[in-house]
This record gives structure tokens, C-alpha cells and sequence, in this order.
């Protein structure tokens, strides 16, 4: 399993050394407030002030933080496309062309970025065309297996199927205090989709995300990769520095072999 971290908290990454790390929006607006980027929101405002639309200068922040994320972990960073554009194929296609190259200008290669795009049928329609110009997707705000497939169908590179928000939305409309691991919806919609994934030999990597607790991240242990918060990162990490998952065997792993052997 790869550690993902789930923040753009350039600290909690030097902390936690993850492999890679995923961002949107509201981590990306979290992040370029702490004093790792000082001075970012003041070059936004004035950005602002200077005439340029808002959306202009919600890709240029993005990808400032995102280039300088590049700098710290050794693979992915995942930048999401603002997600109100979701139903228009052609605002999606234009806005993740438009990251992509806001990076290169960068200097960051396509390599090292993945697009975000809503698992809606535009989300992943998008896709299937940006994947054959070289840009990775990782097709997010999937709630289900029918999306988790027509992803992969469309050569998706990798799929974050949400957890936390299945389990959120299950508790509010059925009233329920809480759920046991077993009986979690959201995490059984994860495995399904794991099981589903390995048993078909699809290639598009599966990412849990949206988790809310230790215990889901437990749950999902052996999943291709898994995205962190930095606050379940610190709950999981032992006193030695590090993570020690053990592997689940509801995700066909049978070892004692924690998710990961890097140091935490
Ligand atoms: C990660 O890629 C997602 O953006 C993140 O895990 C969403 O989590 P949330 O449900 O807490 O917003």
C-alpha cells in the first residue's frame, strides 16, 4: 500500500513522508494560509486586484502550492479541477489543459501531477481523452462500483472511492449513532470496488479516500494506495515514527507485514 498524504500542509508532509499527496480546493485554501507559503494570499488578493477573474487566480494558487508540494514528495500530486465544472466536458477538458500547463510553466512535468476530475459521466468522459494526451486523471468523489468501472473502462489512471462521505451520508438519513467497521457502508463500497478491480485485472490503481477514522484506514489496509489526513497520519503512527497498519485480510492479505515500511 502507498501512503498518500491528504494536505498540502508542506509540514505535515516533511513530517509524515508520504509517497505522494492529494489536494483540493478547501485543503489547497488551508494550505497556502500556514507559514509555509508566506505571503501566498497576499499575492492572491493582489492578483485579484489587478483584474484577474477569480477562477484564474484559484488555478494559479492551486498550482503554486502544488508545484512546491512536487518538491517534497518523490511522486504524485493530485490537483483537482474546480468541482462546479463537473457537468460540462468541455470546461473540464479546457480547465485541466489549463493546469497542466500552468505546471510546465513550472516546471513540473505531466509526470508528476494527477487531474482530479468528478466521477460524473462528463468527469470521466474527460478523461478518456485527457489520459491519450499523457495528462493522468484520478477520477474522485466516487461513491459507487458502476463509476469505479466506467473509469476504468475509460483508462482512468487511478480512482479515489470515497469512504467517509458514504458513511456521513448513511448516519444522517438512517439516524444511525455509528457504525461497526464490518458494517460500514463506506468501506464496503471500497472493498467491493478493490475485490471487483483485482478480480477483472483492471490497472487503475484504487485509492481510499475521505476517511474519517483510524479504524476505516484499518479497514482498507492493502488497498493500492490510501489518502491521509495529517491528524489519522499522527494517530497511526507508533512512538517509533512508524505507521503500523497490519495488513486487512478482508483485502486478501493474510501477513503481518504493515501497509508500509517507510518511517513515519
Ligand atoms: C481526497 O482526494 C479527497 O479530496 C478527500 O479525501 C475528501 O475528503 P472529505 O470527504 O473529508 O472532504
Amino acid at each position: 500500500t502507498v501512503v498518500v498524504a491528504d494536505t498540502g500542509d508542506i509540514e505535515a508532509i516533511r513530517k509524515y513522508q508520504p509517497q505522494d499527496c492529494t489536494t483540493n480546493p478547501s485543503l489547497i485554501l488551508k494550505a497556502a494560509q500556514l507559514e509555509g507559503y508566506s505571503g501566498l494570499m497576499g499575492e492572491a488578493r493582489g492578483w485579484l486586484k489587478s483584474g484577474e477573474s477569480v477562477d484564474d487566480v484559484i488555478d494559479k494558487l492551486t498550482v503554486r502550492v502544488g508545484t512546491e508540494l512536487t518538491k517534497i514528495v518523490p511522486g504524485n500530486v493530485s490537483t483537482e479541477v474546480d468541482a462546479r465544472l463537473s457537468f460540462d466536458q468541455d470546461a473540464l477538458l479546457a480547465r485541466a489543459r489549463h493546469l497542466t500547463a500552468l505546471y510546465e510553466e513550472n516546471g513540473v512535468g505531466k509526470d508528476r501531477i494527477l487531474i482530479k476530475l468528478a466521477a460524473t459521466w462528463e468527469g470521466i468522459e474527460a478523461a478518456r481523452i485527457l489520459e491519450k494526451e499523457g495528462i493522468r486523471c484520478n477520477i474522485t468523489l466516487l461513491f459507487n462500483l458502476e463509476q469505479a468501472i466506467a473509469a476504468a473502462q475509460a483508462g482512468a489512471y487511478l480512482i479515489s472511492p470515497f469512504v467517509g462521505r458514504i458513511t456521513d451520508w448513511y448516519k444522517k438519513s438512517t439516524g444511525t449513532q455509528d457504525y461497526a467497521v464490518d458494517e460500514d457502508p463506506g468501506i464496503q463500497s471500497v472493498q467491493e470496488i478493490y475485490h471487483h478491480f483485482k478480480s477483472h485485472g483492471y490497472e487503475t490503481i484504487i485509492m481510499g479516500a475521505s476517511f474519517r477514522s483510524a479504524a476505516q484506514v484499518e479497514a482498507l489496509a492493502g488497498c493500492d494506495r490510501l489518502t491521509i489526513s495529517p491528524q489519522l497520519l499522527g494517530e497511526l503512527a507508533a512512538d517509533n515514527g512508524k505507521l503500523e497498519v497490519k495488513l486487512n485480510e478482508k483485502m486478501g492479505h493474510e501477513t503481518e507485514d504493515t501497509i508500509t515500511e517507510a518511517q513515519f
